[in-house]
């Protein structure tokens, strides 16, 4: 699934020992594989072949220049989330046609750029939202196409805070309510209302959701058709899972298996938007060790790199896999896991320099025996990892390094201390 891997106990992305990595540019860095990149947009074109769907990789996931540059010549489209997001895709070389803008407060600057641009679709929130649409594309003399985003009320097994698709959200609208709202703005001035729009949370690590969430938006297709509203393209969403602990994740080829039976030969014009899948294994945080001391009972590894550059850990409870970079042949971490199967493991919190408690990479975690200066690998953090890191401390955020083959190159310079005051007075 990635092209991170140790050999003679030492860490390589493709084939780049990480350590030249840190020599030439220092931590922390976020780290990409070109090759794990590009082959998870190739497996999921492969595995959905049969469906033909638009891929709109999810720029919110990871969303530097670079790297959608490498997707939009993939001829990737893009699901996208504001007026900077569409900023990126064309900046990448990506084109408007190819996005589809989801996002519950669009504003009206947002949408005049979007419709400007020739946005393919509008992924609608509210009714309100789809007024407004419909205003302000009226008075710019155009018809934007807008999918309405339907919650299924079906709950997607994951976190809280990235579950979507339930009745209480303030995405879309209830599936009870779409048929309604279909019909009463059938006719609305500036919008051709012709598209379905699901995406139920992420990650979501079983198929049975999808199903579900699938099968009612079809059934709703099919009762809009009997009022003579055609409905064109469903777009069924991200939230396929990566692999964050080896063994225990659904693989693409089975989100296939169940979902395209369901709309073959349906003659409707598919969309997905997967962000994760592509981006999270395809990159890992590089940090280094700068102090390793005791709490009472407890060991602290304490890195350059902390909830500032990963909020995943604190903010959702995840599981990232943190291993050092040239642990030797003996500590050459078999699977990525809570439990690696070695001898002579001392369990560490993994934490950062931000003055807060919840800094706190990893909790108890089984780690070989480490010390300041050693090089600390954060795996699978490529989607919401850089996309999501802040300045908070005023701690500059890190390089973001692209490696091909035997080659790396700095697609994100490091920022500066000047960086961090730019535009204050
Ligand atoms: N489509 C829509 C409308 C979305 O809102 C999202 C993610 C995606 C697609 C892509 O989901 P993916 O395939 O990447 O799972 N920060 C959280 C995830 C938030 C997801 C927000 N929406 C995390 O770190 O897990």
């Amino acid at each position: 699934m990635d092209y991170f891997e140790y050999r003679r106990g030492v860490l390589h992305v493709e084939n780049v020992p990480v350590a030249e990595i840190a020599q030439a540019v220092g931590t922390p860095a976020y780290i990409y594989s070109e090759r794990t990149l590009r082959e998870h947009y190739d497996k999921l074109q492969h595995a959905f072949a049969q469906i033909n769907p638009l891929v709109c990789y999810s720029v919110k996931s990871c969303s530097n220049l670079s790297i959608l540059r490498l997707l939009a010549e993939m001829g990737s489209g893009f699901d996208i989330v504001s007026g900077g997001e569409l900023y990126r895709v064309l900046k990448a070389g990506g084109s408007a046609d190819k996005c589809f803008y989801a996002g519950a407060g669009k504003t009206d600057d947002e949408i005049r750029y979007a419709l400007g641009e020739g946005i393919f679709m509008f992924n609608i929130e509210s009714e309100a939202e789809l007024e407004n649409i419909g205003r302000i594309a009226s008075e710019m003399g155009k018809e934007a196409r807008c999918a309405l985003r339907v919650n299924p009320d079906i709950d997607p097994k994951t976190h809280a805070y990235t579950s979507t698709g339930k009745k209480e959200t303030k995405f879309g609208v209830d599936i009870e309510r779409a048929e309604n709202v279909l019909l009463k703005y059938r006719d609305l001035p500036g919008v051709s209302l012709s598209g379905i729009h699901l995406h139920i949370g992420s990650p979501i690590f079983e198929t049975k959701p999808y199903v579900e969430a699938i099968g009612k938006a079809l059934k709703l297709i099919e009762r809009m058709k009997s009022h003579g509203i055609v409905i064109d393209t469903l777009d069924f969403g991200g939230g396929y899972a990566a692999s964050y602990e080896t063994g225990t994740y659904t693989q693409i080829e089975d989100y296939a298996e169940a979902i395209v039976p369901l709309l073959k030969d349906k003659g409707l014009k598919l969309v997905m938007e997967p962000g994760r899948f592509i981006s999270a294994n395809a990159g890992l945080l590089l940090s280094r060790v700068q102090y390793v001391k005791q709490g009472g009972q407890k060991s602290f590894v304490i890195l350059d790199t902390g909830m500032h550059h990963l909020i995943r850990p604190p903010l959702y409870d995840s599981f990232h896999f943190i291993w050092p970079a040239e642990p030797g042949e003996e500590m050459t971490p078999p699977l990525r896991g809570v439990d690696v199967p070695l001898e002579g493991l001392q369990k560490a919190d993994v934490v950062g320099p931000i003055c807060e408690t919840g800094d706190c990479l990893a909790k108890d975690r089984p780690l070989p025996p480490v010390q300041r200066g050693d090089l600390m690998a954060i795996f699978t953090a490529g989607a919401y990892g850089m996309a999501m890191a802040s300045q908070y401390n005023s701690q500059p955020r890190p390089a973001e390094v692209l490696v091909s083959h035997e080659n790396f190159r700095i697609i994100r310079r490091r920022e500066s201390y000047e960086d961090l005051v730019r535009g204050e007075e």
